[in-house]
Order: C-alpha cells, then structure tokens, then sequence
C-alpha cells in the first residue's frame, strides 16, 4: 500500500510560529512534526509516500525531507494544495494520479501516535477504516455517534460537534479503497459551514454506503495543531525518547562497570 500524508493548511491557529515555517516543520522534541507520520508509515511498511503541502513555506519541505532515504522511505513525491485551507478532501484530492487505482493509507501531517497500524494495513480490501482514540475533549474532533442498540455500529460522524455523543476522537489516520476520490468530488464546501471539504464528509458517504470500519487506535495519540496539543506531543515524545535511552544508558556503565 502507498501512503498519502496531508500537510497543508495555514497552521493559523499556530500564529506567530507558523509565520516561521510550515507548521508541519515545527519541532516535536527532537524532530520535525511530520517525521512522526512519516515513521508510522515506514514502521507499516510503507515506503512509497506523497505529502501534499501548500503556504508560503513549502520549500521548506524539500532542504528538511531531502528524498526521504534517511527516514526509510523509499520514493517521494510532494504535491501542492493550490487553495491552503480547501480543506482536508481537498488536499486528499491531489493523491488520485499517485494512487493509481490502489488502496492509500492517509495520515493528516500534525498527527502523532506510536500506534502499529500494519495489521490494519494487511487486512484492508475494500472501503475505508478509521481509527478512534477517547479524548476528553471530542468537541475539538470528528466525533463517532455509536448505535445505542449495537455500541459496535457506528451511525454517523459529526465533525466539531459542541455536545458530543461519544468520548472518541476520529484520529487522522484512514485506510481508503480508490473509490474516497469519487467521494472527494461529492463534498460540498459548506458540509460544515467552514467552506472546507471535509474528510467527516468523505467518512460519512463510506458509513451510508456501509463500507466504513473502524478500530481502536492502540497506542499513544495526539494532534499538534493547536498551542495545548503541540506542547502535549513534545511532552509525551521528550519523556519516551529519555525513557528509551535510560536502558542503553545502564547497559553501557554496566558494561564498564564489569
Ligand atoms: O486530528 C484529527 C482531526 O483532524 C479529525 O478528528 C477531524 O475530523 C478532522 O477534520 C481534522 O480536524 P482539524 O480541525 O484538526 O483539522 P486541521 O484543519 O487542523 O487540519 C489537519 C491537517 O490536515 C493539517 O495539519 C494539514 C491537513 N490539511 C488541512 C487543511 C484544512 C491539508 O492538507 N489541507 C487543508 O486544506
């Protein structure tokens, strides 16, 4: 499978930071935001990406990722999102030709998890999958309604609701069969008032076609996109990357030690 990360936007609700460099660059502790979806792909075995990026900063892109060989990925394309916030279906619009009639994995580019998504990824046939994680505060999110016969059902998702009807987060990361780009083209700007073409939109016409999945998203997970949630992504990333060194660190006096 190829995998399509969306790193477009203006990142203004990151002002003055993203007047900087795209937001997508910012440092999560010790490395620049998108090399956090770029490894959960490569970690999946996804080694064929495209990032669709728009703004002023997007050459940026090319002097940080280079081809992507010291990430691990394997060949990589950029494309550029001519309306920055047209929103995530539109962005997601622009991966048809490198898709090439092959199911995707997507990842929105201010997502962070060190969830393991390749046995989602190996599975996957047909329609799409999302992946939910419980938030305490889904009003920020696209948010599942659950059946209140069949918890497992999902009835519909609906995106920034102020009284959500689930504790669950929609997270950024989506497995789509070819047929998300005709859905692309049936969204309607104003789905949600913000004149964005909205990926809820595009999960919504998967769910009514009965063709829609989902998961628990298994691991840690944040978006970074706001001031609180990039200042929790550094927070959890600081802390696991002193925790994995600690060990090594042992290992090494102790071996001096003997
Ligand atoms: O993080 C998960 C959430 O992401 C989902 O729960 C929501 O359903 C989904 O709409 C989205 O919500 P946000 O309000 O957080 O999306 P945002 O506008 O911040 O965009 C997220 C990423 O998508 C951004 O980092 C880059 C990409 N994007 C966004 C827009 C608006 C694009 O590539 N192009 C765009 O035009």
């Amino acid at each position: 499978m190829k995998g399509v990360i969306l790193a477009g936007g203006l990142g203004t609700r990151l002002y003055p930071l993203t007047h900087v460099t795209n937001k997508h660059l910012l440092p999560v502790y010790n490395r620049p935001m998108i090399f956090y979806p770029i490894q959960t792909l490569v970690k999946a075995g996804i080694t064929q990406i495209l990032i669709v990026t728009s703004g002023p900063h997007v050459g940026h892109f090319l002097g940080v990722l280079k081809n992507g060989t010291e990430l691990g990925v394997r060949h990589l394309e950029y494309a550029y999102q001519e309306k920055p916030d047209g929103g995530i279906a539109d962005a997601l619009a622009l991966a048809e030709n490198f898709a090439d009639g092959e199911p995707i994995a997507v990842i929105l580019g201010d997502n962070t998890t060190d969830a393991d998504i390749s046995d989602a990824i190996r599975r996957h046939k047909e329609g799409a999958v999302i992946f939910l994680k419980e938030v305490p505060d889904p009003q920020r999110f696209g948010v599942p309604v659950f059946d209140a016969k069949d918890p497992s059902k999902i009835v519909k998702i609906e995106e920034k609701p102020k009284q959500p009807k689930s504790q669950y987060a929609v997270t950024g990361l989506y497995l789509y069969d070819p047929k998300v780009f005709d859905y692309v083209r049936q969204c309607d700007p104003q789905y949600a008032g913000r004149g964005e073409l909205e990926i809820t939109e595009v999960n919504n016409f998967y769910l009514d076609a009965g063709n829609l999945q989902w998961e628990e998203l298994n691991g840690f997970w944040t978006d970074a996109g706001t001031f609180d949630s990039l200042s929790q992504a550094n927070k959890y990333w600081g802390q696991k990357s002193q925790a994995s060194h600690t060990p090594t660190q042992h290992a090494r006096s102790a071996s001096i030690v003997r």
